[in-house]
């Protein structure tokens, strides 16, 4: 099992022993219930560097007050051993305390990437989110830190942060696992009942049919989001959050597709809210 650090101080102390010994580090931050995709990120990492840091933390100021902070899955050893298998050193798992002592008043907000997708659907959500990853860059202080593109506006936040503020770390973007089916891995799909998740996959399939069309030369962000939004809300139980076409680099609506785009979707199966996302760019 992957050896886990409590505090700040632990971590710091680890990584400047692997520091002095002349390795480099890499990060994987996440919330923990970690499956394969955050699998693929550590050994995206194991690949890269040569220390690799796995933080898992369920970050409450990135939920909102109905969201499913109290009931996320918290599975530490089992989390334990997907790290050792897929080659992480060290888990930083702090608890709320060490994060956010009484009197931190301190955030930060990056403008306009947040504004549409879920960062309309969920206020303060990438608030929380860029403020508890830069104090996690700040703690771990790695060369390399590695993201899913599962959560693409997420990583494209965590870009522009990093290139706003001079910090200095190399972020990298992976892509999407799946499974078999095409529904994208996520700590929330164990929330799905068994007829929620055999028509979860509809989802992958909606991205691809949008795909689709633009390829059959369809360049009007409007139409394809309304065929989009209609394809979801015709899986039986689906609410659709949004269906958007996106610009790929700014994360702002588009009109017409003439740059590199990606589709982005949230819906709600019953009471779960799962997101989804395609590159509509190499067509
Ligand atoms: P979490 O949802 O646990 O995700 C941690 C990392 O795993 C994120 O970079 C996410 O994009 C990636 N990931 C999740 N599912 C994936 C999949 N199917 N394929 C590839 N990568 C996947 O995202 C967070 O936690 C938090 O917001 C965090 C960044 C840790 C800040 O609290």
């Amino acid at each position: 099992l992957t050896p886990i650090a409590p505090t700040i101080a632990d971590v710091r102390n680890a990584v400047s022993g692997a520091r002095a010994a002349g390795k480099t580090v890499g990060f994987v931050p996440t919330m923990g219930a970690l499956h394969e995709g955050h699998a693929a990120l550590v050994r995206a990492a194991r690949a890269a560097t040569d220390f690799v840091v796995v933080s898992i933390f369920v970050n409450p100021t990135q939920f909102g007050p109905n969201e499913d902070f109290a009931k996320y899955p918290r599975t530490l050893e089992a989390d334990q051993r997907v790290c050792a298998g897929s080659g992480a050193d060290l888990i930083f798992a702090p608890g709320v305390a060490e994060m956010y002592p009484a009197g931190a008043v301190t955030s930060v907000d990056v403008a306009k990437l947040g504004d549409h997708l879920c960062g309309a659907a969920r206020p303060g959500h990438f608030r929380g989110v860029c403020t508890v990853v830069l104090k996690l860059f700040n703690i771990v202080a790695p060369d390399v830190a590695f993201f899913g593109s599962k959560d693409y506006q997420q990583a494209r936040i965590i870009v522009q942060m990093v290139r706003d503020l001079d910090v200095p770390v190399r972020v990298r973007v992976e892509p999407t696992v799946r499974e078999p089916d095409g529904l994208a891995l996520s700590s929330r799909n164990r929330y799905l009942s068994p007829a929620e998740r055999a028509v979860a996959p509809r989802i992958q399939q909606a991205l691809r049919v949008a795909r689709e069309r633009v390829r059959a030369g369809e360049v009007d962000a409007a139409r394809l989001e309304s065929a989009l939004h209609a394809e979801l809300s015709a899986i039986p139980g689906a609410r659709v959050d949004y269906a958007r076409v996106v610009d790929a680099e700014t994360v702002q609506p588009l009109a017409r597709l003439d740059r590199p785009a990606v589709a982005a979707v949230a819906v709600f199966l019953g009471t779960t809210r799962l997101i989804d996302n395609l590159s509509l760019a190499e067509c």
